[in-house]
């Protein structure tokens, strides 16, 4: 485990939680990093259903997967919004993972929105297994970032307890603007 910052904590938080053969949803595909991680803890018989808004990223994501062999069918790219992920993703899954922001090399315009994003994470405990779990690494940097950070704590603080346990993980001895982590697990 690194204990180095909000990322790579959501990915070693979510090694304990993917099984093989689980259906997940990567929400915010980008370049493709989260979903080729999803796709190879899933295995041959998973499915990861992995959305963005930008046909580029999803042409690198499919590179990516394809670069490294799990290019098989269990990866499903969706050129859509995250928050219509119901109208695609038709079961229970184990794990939804946002990484929100922007693609790192593209245009900083296009980024999640706070109205999108908390209707997205909504539609996301709709579709968690019992026991699955949905993360969200948040970027209270930049204006919009910080409007997501503090719509999100107020949505997971309001959760009710016998059905979800929610965590917000941000680093003490980080800046108040550096990334933070929301986990929520729906119970078993
Ligand atoms: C920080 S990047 C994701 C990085 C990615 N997880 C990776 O491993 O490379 C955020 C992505 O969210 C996408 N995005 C923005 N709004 C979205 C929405 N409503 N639905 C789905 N994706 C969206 C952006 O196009 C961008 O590619």
């Amino acid at each position: 485990m690194q204990l180095r910052n909000a990322r790579y904590l959501s990915r070693d938080l979510l090694s304990g939680f993917v099984r093989p053969g689980d259906a997940v949803v990567d929400a915010t595909a980008g370049n493709g990093h989260d979903t080729l991680a999803l796709c190879r803890a899933v295995g041959a018989q998973g499915r990861v259903y992995a959305f963005d808004v930008q046909r580029a990223a999803l042409e690198a994501t499919q590179a990516r997967l394809r670069e490294n062999g799990v290019l098989d069918g269990r990866a499903r790219l969706i050129c859509d919004g995250h928050e219509n992920m119901e109208d695609h993703v038709r079961e229970p899954v184990r794990c939804v993972l946002f990484n929100l922001g922007w693609l790192p090399s593209g245009d900083h315009h296009l980024t999640t929105r706070v109205g999108t994003t908390l209707a997205a994470v909504r539609a996301a405990l709709r579709l968690l297994a019992p026991g699955g779990a949905v993360s969200i690494c948040c970027y209270p940097g930049h204006e919009e970032g910080a409007r997501e950070r503090d719509a999100l704590r107020e949505l997971a603080a309001g959760l009710d307890i016998r059905a979800y346990n929610a965590l917000e993980a941000r680093f003490a001895n980080q800046s108040e603007e550096a990334p933070c982590l929301f986990l929520i697990q729906r119970a078993e």
